[in-house]
Order: structure tokens, then C-alpha cells, then sequence
């Protein structure tokens, strides 16, 4: 078969080094792609992920049986849908499956009806009345954008003036355009946050190993919000009893809200968990796998990836045993000095074949290949460093260690993820 993953990042180097172990793989393209996933895969960087009739035609040219849809702007917008309609059969949810993502509006009333665990919350297109009963709430405080906003549009506010003042921001439209038009307020919940991932074709829901992202760009969960700068799994704290309870609680309630909303969800979906002392509550779900979490689960599949994913889209996943190693797995994220605000791009890179001879595999993100055939960094998280073995800390030595043989200019990671 001829797979074409769609995207650019970690996550979507990780699906294709995974796809291209299958035996059923016979050619993989990338659109865009990026200059590690270019070494298995003929990638088309001059087109995005979200020019939904460009991906479409060129699929069609190259005669793409089958597409891996991984990123959450072009699920969004339907890419998955036009794909289907147009006779290639993908992965990933449709677009009304995928707006549990794309509007936390949405996802929040879904949860409300069907009495899925999440935090309290009230919705607002006014900013005076979002104003008005903030201040008649408690502190800390969460607000949220109704839209997808690059994980930039959540505010958990120690103060009135805080919330107020992102509040505005939302309705501004300046920075976030119509994604803050709704604005989401609801209760902070305290407890620790966990991931848990799961591949579904709306009946059959398999869980994979728990896992857990680090967003905050600097040490001891400091600095700014962050695409993810590393990630672990399994998390220590997610027990099996708890996990069963999860299960019983939000991820079988869940598929099934989505199934009586005429919206099935086929593909891979993420819930983000807050452990509260009442127990797991949800945070938010995503349509897709996380971005790290993915470079840091897939390396422990053992099951075909390309067997599953084909089962959720024909929906026949009860008959796949998807197994898992019994390891741990940490994945580190090094970025360009300066992210997640303004860096600069076009940095040489190099030891990546040292980093990989230490036993760790180097999914690249933000890079490219300079006129001359240099790899060079363009992007903000430029690549992960994921090392598995059969403890915690020996898999985080083994990440560290490999990324200590990775030379960029102004590359920074943080030096705790999985502590
Ligand atoms: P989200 O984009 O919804 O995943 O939110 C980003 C981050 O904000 C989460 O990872 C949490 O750390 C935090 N957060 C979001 N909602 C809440 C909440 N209700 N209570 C406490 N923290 C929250
Ligand atoms: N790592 C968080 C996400 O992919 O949304």
C-alpha cells in the first residue's frame, strides 16, 4: 500500500518510521513533511497540511491508498471527510468527531450532558458578562478559547485583574482571532495531569500505555506554555484500579456521548486528565495523538501500526491484539534558543547518527536541508531524543545521554522531564 502521513512534526516522523516497518508499507510520502521524515519518505514541503484540495490532488497523483491524518488543523477542517469522499480511505476522525477538539465549547456541553467528570464551567461571547461572573468565582480561575489556538489559549488566573485581562486579549480578536469568540470560564481543578491515548473505531475503545507530557518551556514546570518539551510513559501515578474507573467514568462514556451525537469518532483520541482528589476529571480531549506523547508510545508498540490503524478505519479493531512492551519510555524535546517566543532558524546540526549509536532514536520536527545539503534547524522544537528501557531512569539517561551528542546553535531542553 502507498501511505502518505500528513504534518511536520515529532509526532508525524514517529508515525512514519512506524508505518515504514510494515510489511504491508510499499511507499510512504509526507505532506509536508520535514528533513528526517525525507529519509523514508518522498515529502512535498511546499504544500501545507491545511490546503485541504492541494493534500487531495497530490494524494490522487501519487496514488495514496491510504492517509494518516495526525495534526489538529486539517482534521478540523475536514481533510479526513474530503479524503473519504474522494475515494482514499484515512485515518483520523471526521470533522464533526474531531470538533471535541476544535471547540471546547462543544466538548464541555457534551461532558455536561452525558455526565463525563470535568471541571465546572459557563460559556460567554461577551466579554463584560465573562467579566462580571468571573469576579462572582473563586481564585485560581481558568479561561479558556472556544478554538484551536496552539495550546495558547488557556489562562489559569491567579487574579481578578489576570482573568480580566485575558479575558480581553480573547476578545480583542488580535491574537486569536475567531478561535476567542467564545470564551469557556470554569473552575481550576488541583491534582496532577496525566495522558491517556487510545485508539477507537466508536466501539472498541484500546487503551495504550498512560504517558505524560512537560509543556512548561523551562525546569520545575517554570516559563510559558509549550507544545510539550518532553514526555514519559508509563505515569507511575495512573494505577490500574484508577485506570478501570477512567475507563467505566470518561473514556467508554465518552465514545458512546459521541456515538448518540451522530458524531462517531474513528481514530485516535486523547484525554487529558486532571487526578483530583474526587478522582479524574477531564482537562480537555484532543482528535489525535499528542505531540510529544506519540514519539514517546510509539517506540513501545509492537504490534504493526499500519494493521491498527486500517482496523480502526474498517472498524473491525475488537479483532486486533495490539500489545505493548512492558518498558519505560522518556522522550526530550531540544528546541531553538528563544522558544516558544520568537527564534531564529537555519542553525546547522549535527551529531545525529552519534545521538542514535547510544541507543536513543531522534525523531526530527523543525528541520530542513540548506542549499548545500546541511541539516538545519527550522523550527522551534526542532527534534526529540526518545530512549526506552526497563526502568524510568534508565530510560531518561539513555535520552540525555544521546542528546548530549546533538550540536545546534542555541539549542535548549529542559534537564528534568520524567524526574
Ligand atoms: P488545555 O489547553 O485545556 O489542555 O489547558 C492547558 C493547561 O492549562 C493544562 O495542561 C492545565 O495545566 C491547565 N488547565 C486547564 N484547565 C484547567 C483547570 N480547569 N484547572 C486547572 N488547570 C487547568
Ligand atoms: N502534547 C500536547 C498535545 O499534543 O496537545
Amino acid at each position: 500500500m502507498k501511505i502518505c502521513v500528513i504534518g511536520s512534526g515529532g509526532r508525524e516522523h514517529a508515525l512514519c518510521v512506524a508505518l515504514s516497518k510494515s510489511p504491508k508499507c510499499s511507499e510512504l510520502f509526507a505532506i509536508p513533511g520535514n528533513a528526517g521524515m525525507a529519509e523514508i519518505a518522498t515529502c512535498f514541503p511546499a504544500v501545507k497540511a491545511t490546503e485541504i484540495d492541494a493534500v487531495v490532488t497530490l494524494c490522487k497523483e501519487n496514488g495514496v491508498d491510504y492517509c494518516v491524518v495526525a495534526s489538529d488543523d486539517p482534521l478540523a477542517l475536514g481533510l479526513v471527510d474530503t479524503l473519504t469522499e474522494s475515494g482514499i480511505a484515512s485515518f483520523g476522525p471526521t470533522k464533526a468527531a474531531a470538533y471535541i477538539e476544535a471547540s471546547k465549547a462543544f466538548s464541555k456541553g457534551l461532558m455536561k450532558k452525558y455526565a463525563i467528570p470535568t471541571a465546572r464551567y459557563e460559556t460567554f461571547t461577551e466579554g463584560g458578562d465573562a467579566k462580571a461572573y468571573v469576579r462572582s468565582q473563586n481564585l485560581p480561575i481558568v479561561v479558556k478559547a472556544d478554538g484551536l489556538a496552539l495550546g495558547k489559549g488557556v489562562a489559569v488566573a491567579q487574579t481578578f485583574e489576570e482573568a480580566e485581562a485575558f479575558i480581553d486579549e480573547l476578545t480583542s480578536g488580535a491574537k486569536f482571532g475567531a478561535a476567542g469568540a467564545t470564551i469557556v470560564v470554569e473552575e481550576f481543578m488541583s491534582g496532577r495531569e496525566a495522558t491517556v491515548l487510545a485508539f477507537t473505531d466508536g466501539k472498541t475503545v484500546s487503551l495504550m500505555p498512560t504517558s505524560r507530557d512537560h509543556k512548561r518551556a523551562y525546569d520545575g514546570d517554570e516559563g510559558p506554555n509549550t507544545g510539550g518539551m518532553g514526555a514519559i510513559s508509563p505515569v507511575p501515578d495512573l494505577t490500574p484500579e484508577l485506570l478501570a474507573e477512567i475507563e467505566r467514568t470518561i473514556t467508554y462514556p465518552t465514545i458512546d456521548a459521541l456515538n448518540k451525537e451522530g458524531r462517531t469518532f474513528r481514530g485516535v483520541i486523547y484525554f487529558e486528565l486532571m487526578l483530583t482528589p474526587e478522582g479524574a476529571k477531564v482537562i480537555e480531549y484532543n482528535a489525535r495523538f499528542g505531540d510529544p506523547e506519540c514519539q514517546t508510545l510509539l517506540p513501545l508498540l509492537k504490534t504493526d501500526l499500519l494493521e491498527i490503524m486500517l482496523a480502526v478505519t474498517e472498524r473491525r479493531l475488537a479483532d486486533i491484539n495490539i500489545e505493548w512492551e512492558p518498558a519505560y519510555s522518556c522522550c526530550v524535546v531540544a528546541a531553538s534558543g528563544g522558544y516558544p517566543g520568537d527564534y531564529a532558524k537555519g542553525y546547522e546540526i549535527t551529531g545525529i547518527a552519534e545521538a542514535e549509536a547510544k541507543g536513543a532514536t531522534i525523531y526530527q520536527a523543525g528541520t530542513a536541508r540548506s542549499a548545500n545539503g546541511a541539516l538545519i534547524t527550522s523550527g522551534g522544537r526542532v527534534l526529540t531524543a526518545t530512549a526506552t528501557a526497563s526502568s524510568p531512569q534508565d530510560a531518561r539517561d539513555k535520552a540525555y545521554n544521546a542528546l548530549k551528542a546533538i550540536h545546534f546553535e542555541g539549542m535548549r531542553y529542559r534537564k528534568d522531564i520524567g524526574l
